[in-house]
């Protein structure tokens, strides 16, 4: 008999229902008699012992389904060591409930902030195995995340329908993407989108430069650009402050989001029409693709697999087109990023598109 702890932490995003379906679809099917305590709302429910016993039933029927039938919540790790508003130790209260339920290991679903406080417990003694999920494809250790690739389809989308719009009337558009501190997911839908500017964290950006490529178009007789911005696009004046006397700026921003910063330099620049788009939460929401459906539901057999062997303290993860294990002590913590000296880049910028460096 095996005791499963499950949760999904931090922000949801597509295929997260698939790869619990998967983790345990090849437990039931392995013959192992197993316990399945889903946890509600992430580490929330692991800290407050809120948990819904799983059967069969609950996982037939949600490969497709979008979200997590566990819910999630962020709960940062920045904060984890410290007592809640009723003076509980969080860390604790996870060993606790872990203990109490006699759990023979947890399986955790997350991102980034997630592996962190999935590593801390493996840490303090706890069997863990995780599964990397987030829309930006930004976790260390894995070439791939499961929900990436269906936000990457989603915000093509946007950028694809941007575009007759855009040539209509002639202007410029901001279609801004997901991703405050990595480029994954606008360069991916930027350059699937046609897009002709792609403005990412990695490469700080020069509006002088933005400009130009905005009025090149146009000397060439393409009376409208796309420009596809990361929620954390930056600027090569603001790339050279702290990280504390950018927040402060950013605090006194009258605009609500970078894009529209852009958008009024264009247009004090150029005198053009901007028009900025953000389809925000759409990126993690609906079905997820087929591509999301089989990656998320491999990672979720290779999770079973690990657990039905006693293996713990692995992600599952991808690398090098295989399915792999990777320590959590080597994933947490660390950030993937968009090498600007990559090949994808240079291929786009082969392509025509400015990155306005
Ligand atoms: O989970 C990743 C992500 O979608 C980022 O791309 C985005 O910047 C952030 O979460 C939004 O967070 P929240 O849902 O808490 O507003």
């Amino acid at each position: 008999m095996k005791r499963i702890g499950m949760l999904t932490s931090g922000g949801d995003c597509q295929a997260l229902n698939a790869a619990m379906r998967g983790v345990v679809k090849s437990l039931l099917n392995s013959g192992e008699q197993v316990e399945i305590y889903g946890f509600l709302d992430g580490y929330r429910g692991l800290i407050y012992s809120n948990f819904r016993m799983l059967t069969w039933a609950d996982f037939s029927g949600i490969l497709t389904k979008g979200g997590t039938i566990l819910g999630s919540s962020r709960t940062p790790f920045k904060t984890i060591k410290d007592p809640d508003e009723n003076g509980i130790d969080k860390v604790d209260a996870m060993l606790q409930t872990y203990h109490k339920l006699r759990l023979d290991c947890l399986v955790v679903l997350g991102g980034n902030g997630t592996h962190k406080t999935a590593n801390l417990l493996r840490e303090n003694g706890l069997n863990v195995v995780t599964l990397p999920k987030t829309i930006d494809n930004d976790l260390y250790g894995t070439d791939m995340t499961f929900g990436f690739q269906s936000a990457v389809n989603i915000a093509t989308d946007c950028i694809d329908m941007i575009h007759t719009t855009a040539s209509s009337h002639g202007r410029v558009f901001i279609v801004e993407v997901m991703g405050h501190k990595v480029g994954y997911l606008t360069l991916n839908a930027g350059i699937a989108g046609g897009a002709d500017i792609i403005l990412i964290p990695e490469i700080p950006y020069d509006i002088d430069k933005v400009v130009e490529a905005i009025e090149e178009r146009n000397k060439r007789g393409s009376r409208f650009t796309i420009l596809a911005v990361a929620e954390g696009a930056i600027s090569k004046e603001d790339a050279k402050l702290s990280k504390k006397e950018l927040k402060e700026k950013q605090a006194k921003s009258k605009y609500p989001s970078v894009s529209y910063e852009i958008a009024d330099k264009i247009l004090k620049k150029t005198g053009k029409e901007v028009r900025v788009t953000v389809p925000g939460h759409t990126q993690r929401g609906g079905t997820p693709c087929p591509y999301d459906r089989v990656f998320a539901s491999r990672l979720g057999a290779e999770a079973g697999k690990l657990i039905l062997k006693g293996e713990y303290g692995f992600m599952v993860g991808y690398k090098n087109r295989e399915i792999v294990k990777v320590p959590l002590d080597e994933v947490a913590g660390k950030l993937k990023m968009v090498d600007p000296k990559s090949s994808i880049i240079k291929e786009a910028k082969m392509l025509g598109i400015s990155f306005g460096d």
